[in-house]
């Protein structure tokens, strides 16, 4: 694996390279050990710009710089031949980066480009940060538009319009994605108007099935070679006419006006009592049009104590051993009255809030999650609702029920401190009485458990006195002892081989 793209004459100390490090390490401490993703863009995109890479990070011919670089490490073009020709870069007038957890990627495209730059991310945590790591450096800054100035017209149409933006055919950067279907969707949207789309990422997360949605709108598709266990995929030849580009590289009118539809699917569960539902799912949130088991686990615990059913039978524990003696299951006297403002702290696709909203038709219902995926999914289940046309806005007419149990969707990070939103809209302490949690535990493609901890002690503060946190989690987590922390005590509601349920009160 080589140490650098680049010939020794770019990275000496009075070169482009070290120039951009010193602005990059005055923001970022692990400047450039801990960002090698975003090290490997800076390096494409210097060697690019100087000519002496070609469109796959290769030497370009007769560049002189075949002999000068530390070699490759034998991977070629995937799908598009060895074509080495086109080795200096036509400057894209401006570029889009998308998903950029820290800002190092957004910082790096402005720093060694010279057009504008747009920066979206579909968790708005996410931005925050970058946008905070952009902000520090002046010189560059003020070219970094974020989606944060185009709200609150969330996600993807955002994203277009924003693309629409600039001047011409862009270069695109993202970084890889959990799964292919987020490239899909970036890809539908913004293939159009990049004549370059390059994922980048460490070579544990990046799979065939990138490099295949690639090619479905590309006609090559290199891989870069890899350094430091980060690699990049390139398109380039874009099939779309628009993102080809003309000679005076004008605006490509319309050319994202394409948002594509979320996935539809009809979701039964086992759960008594609980009707199909038609889940949607936008590329980027959490599971697709589907039902998270761990959140059916929940919901049948949620029936079972707070449903007009009984309690069920105790499941048994993981190894298949009878249900552990010593779980109270709770008595008449603290068992709660029916909810009548329930809220889910990371809603995803909604099929829980859906769900919930059938268990308790009439409840007041809140969703709140980071992803603009998320929001913009549960916004389509919701408003559909059971197959059978009998959804959420159906119920709000129902004369049977005096609440409207159409959800309240909050784009929001729910570890910010509260309240959350403005005015009448706004989500404050001391609200709901039940607060379900599936909180998550991976942040992107890394193993993440301090949100979850933050999100338990905003249940505690969200519950309103003799309010519940009803929470799921995989069973090796060891979540609960924080709930026992942070609300006195805990019952456990539910398990099964996977999964474990507790709940926790506020004193009434
Ligand atoms: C495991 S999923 C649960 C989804 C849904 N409640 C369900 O049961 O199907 C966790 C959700 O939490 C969201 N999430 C992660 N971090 C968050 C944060 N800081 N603030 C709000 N939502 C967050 C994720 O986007 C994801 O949709």
């Amino acid at each position: 694996m080589p140490a650098s793209l680049l010939p020794e004459a770019l990275l000496r100390p009075d070169g482009p390279i070290a120039a951009t490090d010193r602005e990059l390490a005055a923001v970022f401490a692990g400047w450039p050990l801990g960002h090698p993703d975003a090290r490997l863009v800076q390096e494409y995109l210097t060697g690019r710009a100087a000519g002496v890479l070609d469109v796959s990070g290769r030497p370009a011919a007769g560049s002189g710089a075949e002999a000068a670089t530390m070699g490759t490490d034998g991977n070629g073009t995937d799908g598009a031949g060895t074509d080495r020709t086109d080795g200096v870069d036509t400057p894209a007038p401006g570029s889009i980066v998308l998903d950029d957890a820290s800002g190092a990627l957004a910082l790096v495209v402005a720093l060694t480009g010279a057009g504008p730059v747009v920066a979206y991310a579909d968790s708005i945590a996410a931005e925050e940060s970058a946008r905070r790591a952009v902000d520090a450096v002046e010189a560059v800054g003020s070219r970094i538009q974020r989606m944060a100035s185009v709200q609150p017209t969330p996600g993807l149409r955002a994203l277009a319009e924003a693309s629409r933006s600039l001047p011409g055919p862009c270069r695109v950067i993202l970084s890889a994605p959990k799964a292919v279907r987020v490239l899909d969707e970036y890809l539908e949207v913004l293939a159009p108007v990049a004549a370059e789309f390059v994922v980048v990422g460490r070579d544990k997360h990046m799979s065939r099935g990138l490099n295949a949605e690639l090619a479905k709108f590309y006609d090559r598709v290199d891989v870069s070679p890899g350094r430091a266990k980060s690699r990049l995929l390139i398109a380039s030849r874009p099939r779309s006419a628009a993102s080809q580009g003309t000679a005076s590289h004008a605006p490509v009118p319309g050319a994202s006006d394409r948002i594509p539809a979320p996935r539809t699917a009809a979701v039964s569960t086992r759960v008594p009592g609980i009707p199909d539902i038609r889940v949607s799912a936008f590329g980027a949130c959490f599971g697709g049009p589907t039902s998270d088991p761990g959140s059916e686990l929940l919901l049948d615990a949620v029936r079972s104590h707070l449903g007009p059913a009984a309690p069920a039978t105790d499941l048994p524990e993981a190894d298949g051993s009878p249900p552990a003696a010593a779980e109270p299951v709770p008595t008449d006297a603290d068992q709660p009255v029916a909810p009548r403002r329930i809220l889910d702290l990371g809603c995803g696709n909604g099929w829980l809030l859906a769900a919930l909203g059938a268990l308790h038709p009439g409840a007041a219902l809140t969703g709140v999650d980071v992803s603009r995926a998320a929001i913009a999914s549960a916004t389509v289940t919701c408003a559909a609702g059971t197959p059978d046309g009998n959804g959420s806005r159906a119920r709000a007419a129902d004369p049977h029920h005096s609440q409207p149990t159409c959800p309240r969707l909050l784009l929001q990070d729910a570890t910010a401190p509260l309240p959350w939103g403005a005015g009448a809209e706004a989500v404050a302490a001391g609200m709901f009485d039940l607060v379900v949690l599936n909180p998550p535990f991976h942040d992107g493609t890394t193993i993440e458990t301090g949100t979850a901890r933050t999100l338990i002690h905003r249940a505690h503060e969200l519950l309103a006195p003799g309010g519940r946190l009803v929470c799921v989690f995989n069973s090796h987590l060891r979540y609960r002892p924080i709930v026992d922390r942070v609300f006195g005590t805990s019952v456990q509601w539910a398990r099964d081989r996977r999964f474990t349920v507790v709940s926790a009160a506020v004193p009434a």
